[in-house]
């Protein structure tokens, strides 16, 4: 080669290069970076000042945005004297449990002084999902949003809103999160309620000192508002009103539904739902307003919380209306009917990929129960089980023992079943089924297709449970009253257009199943995501095996993943 075409060739070679930098790197998904620092902050609400713990020093935290495609590297820097770990709900981690974050299942909680970078794909998801602390109580003011818009070019499957905000609905104490669990923990007893509901942080004009801590919402006359709505409530079930307006749900936990009209829209803890809000009352200012969904007799934290709709031009010396026509706390015929209204979109672009055929059948008992306690108020405390089983926490993480083979750590017989077949949902039950202590998992064959259904129980008293599963959705196929009928409530069951999510709640004395397909391999944790029940035990976690495959197994855990 002469030197003429060596020089020809390079040429070339640099204009491909150039090329390709041009065209098909913009073409590859993004890395986004964030940096959050865990820190102390003075934040006051309700003529209450405190310190606590927060990201960043806001409250609630920063949103994370990302593309579908996207990897994104959040860098979680440890500046307080608690542990800390942050989950990103919702979002599915394929064979990156690494990346999930519940302390002592996925990983070790990041120490004080120390840093941990979760670095993961979002591959296949996009809308709204939410990033928490998972460690005791700390994600009741550490949390915030997750958006994941459509892939570039993806239009949304309905109109196109003119804006989008995102409404983080929160629950505010005055004491330390932490003494309010520790506190209940010593006594045996539940916990303090929370003091106040907030919306993005705040509870609004209807509470004392609360000028300053007021959410507002600007809007223009005529225009169409996309609003990502997430329940990051600790203890509490909530229903969310616009006076005067409708919503239009179009999403839940990060996928498409069939659009429907409410003028109230319920969402447990976890849960999120993206609505359309069109501005198209008479200009004004308008209450949007939080209060508990409740239907039994625990102890509830009853405050409603508001933030207004500020049509642009109208004088916030206006005094606005609450909604007129939010179901009472106890108003379980509206839950119900309100479910009953969600369906996946279902489209030839969103298929609802819904297992018809099952490998493995489980039923979860949900039960509260009293265990003896020397030095709790009453000698006793409560407890909350699965299959009479009351989860503990194990001092390294589960993920870590079963990549690296560790033996002690837990064992892999989580019954399928309950021990004993009783009328779940009769008269109470005064919890004398024999519960036991253990780390138990339920060990899952590669790409197996499950269903479990999780039923409620009178143990003690009924009552709503919203459970949360990590790295997978889930198809809600049947959910009911009383006890679950195998015989014949699956001829009930929606396999056609089933509601896909992450969260699903259990209604009070009644049971809820759901389907999904186990090929995320790793180990995954279900719990209740009241943290109070969670707390008390109301959790388990599944050993999802490796296939023989490539792209089958976890893999190898990142360098910097935290030490025990
Ligand atoms: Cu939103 Cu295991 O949590």
């Amino acid at each position: 080669m002469d030197m003429a075409s060596s020089r020809h060739v390079l040429l070339r070679l640099l204009v491909s290069a150039l090329v390709l930098a041009l065209f098909v790197l913009p073409a590859q998904a993004d890395v986004k970076r964030y940096q959050f620092d865990i820190v102390m902050s003075n934040v006051s609400r309700l003529c209450h000042e405190k310190t606590m713990v927060t990201v960043n020093g806001s409250y609630p935290g920063p949103t994370i945005y990302a593309r579908e495609g996207d990897r994104v590297i959040v860098n979680v820097t440890n500046h307080v004297k608690y542990n800390m770990t942050i989950h990103w709900h919702g979002l599915k981690q394929r064979r990156n449990g690494w990346a999930d974050g519940p302390a002592y299942v996925t990983q070790c909680p990041i120490q004080s002084g120390a840093s941990y970078a979760y670095d993961f794909n979002v591959t296949g998801q996009r809308g709204t999902l939410w990033w928490h602390a998972h460690i005791a109580w700390l994600r009741a003011t550490v949390h915030g949003a997750i958006v994941i818009l459509p892939d570039r070019g993806v239009p949304y499957p309905f109109p196109k809103p003119d804006a989008e905000a995102e409404i983080i609905l929160g629950e505010w104490w005055h004491a330390d999160v932490e003494a309010v669990e520790k506190q209940g923990r010593t006594l045996g007893m539940a916990p303090n309620t929370s003091d106040a509901h907030t919306i993005n942080g705040k509870p609004g004009p209807l509470s004392p000192c609360s000028e300053k801590h007021t959410y507002a919402l600007q809007v223009q006359w005529g225009k169409t508002y996309l609003l990502r709505i997430i329940n990051a409530a600790v203890n509490d079930e909530l229903f969310f009103s616009i006076a005067g307006h409708t919503m239009m749900v179009v999403e839940i936990d990060a996928t498409y539904t069939k659009p429907f009209v409410s003028s109230t829209i319920q969402l447990s803890p976890g849960q999120t739902t993206n609505v359309l809000v069109r501005a198209d009352q008479r200009p004004g200012r308008y209450f949007m307003a939080v209060k508990p969904f409740n239907d039994v007799q625990v102890p509830v934290d009853n405050k409603t919380a508001t933030a207004i709709l500020q049509y642009a031009g109208v004088p916030t010396s206006v005094i606005p209306a609450l909604p007129q026509l939010m179901p009472a706390t106890n108003s379980t015929g509206y839950v119900t009917a309100f479910h009953d209204r969600l369906r996946s979109l279902n489209s030839a672009r969103y298929p609802a990929d819904v297992p018809r055929t099952v490998d493995r059948h489980l039923l979860y008992t949900i039960g509260l129960n009293i265990d003896p306690c020397e030095t709790c108020l009453n000698g006793s405390r409560l407890a909350a089980s699965l299959n009479n089983i009351t989860f503990v926490m194990p001092r390294v993480a589960l993920l870590q023992a079963h990549y690296g083979g560790a033996r002690g750590v837990f064992t892999a017989d989580f019954p399928d079943r309950p021990p004993a077949r009783f009328n779940y949902t009769g008269v109470p039950l005064t919890a004398g089924l024999g519960t036991s202590l253990g780390t138990r998992l339920s060990k899952i064959a590669y790409n197996s297709t499950v269903e479990l259904v999780l039923q409620d129980t009178n143990l003690l008293s009924v009552e709503s449970h919203p459970f949360h599963l990590h790295g997978h959705n889930f198809f809600v196929v049947g959910r009911g009253v009383g006890n679950f009928d195998p015989s014949k409530d699956p001829a009930k069951y929606n396999l056609v257009d089933p509601p896909e999510r992450n969260t699903v709640g259990v209604p009070a004395g009644g049971w809820t199943a759901i389907r999904f397909r186990a090929d995320n391999p790793g180990v995954w944790f279900l719990h209740c995501h009241l943290e109070v029940h969670t707390s008390w035990g109301l959790k388990m976690a599944f050993l999802m095996e490796d296939g023989n495959g490539p792209g089958e197994s976890v893999l190898p855990p990142p360098k910097d993943l935290p030490k025990c």
